[in-house]
């Protein structure tokens, strides 16, 4: 087993470079099932649910390989084979493969993920979608089968909740659907757009993306592309709030600050200013010797992302005063608090609500990690604390950061990795 020791104390400072963006390239992978040869996504990172997405399109016949940073998806040996539970249980996100099976195949038989550390995440807004597009879904032995004997057909789709999962699945269902669809409420997230972007450059077409309403006029066949992933924004958020609570001063390239509006006025309000330097580069500096108090709430993009909220609490546990931290998205997404508290950290949890008192000094502890934005916030943490931090259970953090332990000690801090 592997952990991540730091010391604490360091300001950060320097320059580094943001990895691709793991959630924008889960719904890409599965999407190039949708064409019948090799994609070559550029920019595609190097951690365990991309691996893990790899596996399933091998179970599904399909090939993938590495080419330093681009991955190649050769779909050429795609067939309507079972998820299965191994693999879905591990990630959820393996329910994407559903629509691309139904749509080239007309069938589709995908595990049943059940509950996750931070919440229940139901599918329902994924299977009303593709009921509506014309499956016909029912659930047997622990798997969803899902079957459109006649075809996928365009429909008029509301979400009831603007899930991304299910934004990703209507489309790469509706793609290639007979006829128009319109989803209305749609997720706006900047994976969504990455998403709608390389199905287009395959030859979809898909209007409105980033928007709630988005327009999908089905095509016959799409071909395989060249296509680059975006920037990871929570991965890009993270480091800036590493910077910040270290009081430190550094650029990060690779960031879009257009994707990251919340965090940013968020962290200005706190006293920290994030400045373009380009189009994809921010410096990140402290405007005061104090961190100020400051309140959020998660929401849907563009409101703040819910995959910041654990760094966040991190950040105010150095901030002078009381903050609140409202989780809105996942009911248990909370579970880094009891570990912070075992740094000094002074917070209580009411119903939704983390009501933080800051300012006290941290003290480096033994601490695991939960989930994988838990990790990432307990090594905030003991990037600030007195004394050493171990962090165990390391593996959650390799699930979706590439390389952070390298990136963060690049920019001054002493932090390293060891098996234990
Ligand atoms: C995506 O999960 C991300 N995962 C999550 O990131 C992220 O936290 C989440 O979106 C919200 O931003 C990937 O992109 C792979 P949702 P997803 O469907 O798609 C409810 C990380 O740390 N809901 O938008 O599963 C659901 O319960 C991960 O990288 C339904 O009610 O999230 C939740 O309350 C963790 N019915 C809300 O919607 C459904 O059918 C948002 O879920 C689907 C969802």
């Amino acid at each position: 087993m592997e952990r991540i020791i730091i010391k604490g104390g360091k300001k950060l400072s320097g320059s580094v470079r943001v990895s691709g963006s793991k959630n924008a390239a889960l719904p890409v992978i599965a999407a190039s099932l949708l064409a019948d040869g090799a994609c070559r996504l550029e920019n595609a990172p190097k951690v365990k649910d991309i691996q893990t997405m790899c596996q399933m399109v091998g179970v599904l016949g399909g090939r993938t390989k590495r080419e330093t940073d681009v991955l190649v998806i050769d779909s050429s040996g795609f067939s309507c084979r079972p998820a299965p539970y191994d693999l879905v249980r591990t990630m959820r996100a393996s329910v994407y493969v559903l629509a691309p099976l139904l749509s080239r195949f007309r069938k589709a038989k995908v595990a049943l993920p059940g509950g996750c550390a931070i919440g229940l995440r139901p599918l329902d807004q994924h299977l009303k979608g593709l009921e509506a597009l014309g499956a016909k879904v029912k659930m047997e032995h622990g798997y969803i089968q899902a079957e459109a004997a006649q075809g996928l057909h365009g429909a008029e789709i509301y979400l009831d909740v603007a899930s991304v999962g299910a934004t990703v699945n209507i489309l790469l269902a509706a793609a290639l659907a007979k006829g128009r669809t319109v989803l209305d409420h749609a997720a706006c997230e900047p994976e969504i757009v990455n998403l709608a972007g390389f199905l287009n450059a395959m030859g979809a077409r898909i209007q409105g993306a980033g928007t709630s309403r988005v327009l999908i006029e089905g095509v016959k066949r799409l071909a395989p592309v060249t296509y680059q992933i975006i920037p990871d924004r929570i991965e890009a958020g993270t480091l800036a709030i590493a910077v910040a609570i270290t009081q430190g001063e550094a650029l990060i390239e690779g960031f879009f600050l257009t994707h990251l509006a919340a965090l940013e006025r968020k962290l200005s309000a706190a006293g920290v200013e994030l400045r373009s330097e380009s189009e994809s580069a921010v410096r990140v500096k402290c405007k005061n010797d104090e961190l100020l108090p400051i309140d959020i709430v998660t929401l849907p993009y563009p409101g703040f992302p819910t995959d910041l909220q654990a760094q966040w609490m991190a950040l105010m546990c150095r901030a002078s005063g009381r903050s609140v931290i409202t989780e809105s998205i996942w009911e248990n997404r909370f579970m880094h608090v009891a570990e912070l508290k075992r740094m000094g950290a002074n917070i209580r949890i009411e119903g939704n609500n983390a009501l933080i008192r800051g300012g006290r000094a941290l003290s480096g502890a033994p601490v695991m990690a939960s989930d994988l934005r838990a990790s990432a916030a307990l090594i905030l943490a003991g990037l600030v604390a007195e004394g050493e931090t171990s962090i165990s259970r390391i593996y959650h953090l390799d699930r979706g950061y590439e390389k952070l332990e390298d990136k963060l000690a690049a920019l001054g801090a002493e932090i390293r990795r060891e098996t234990e």
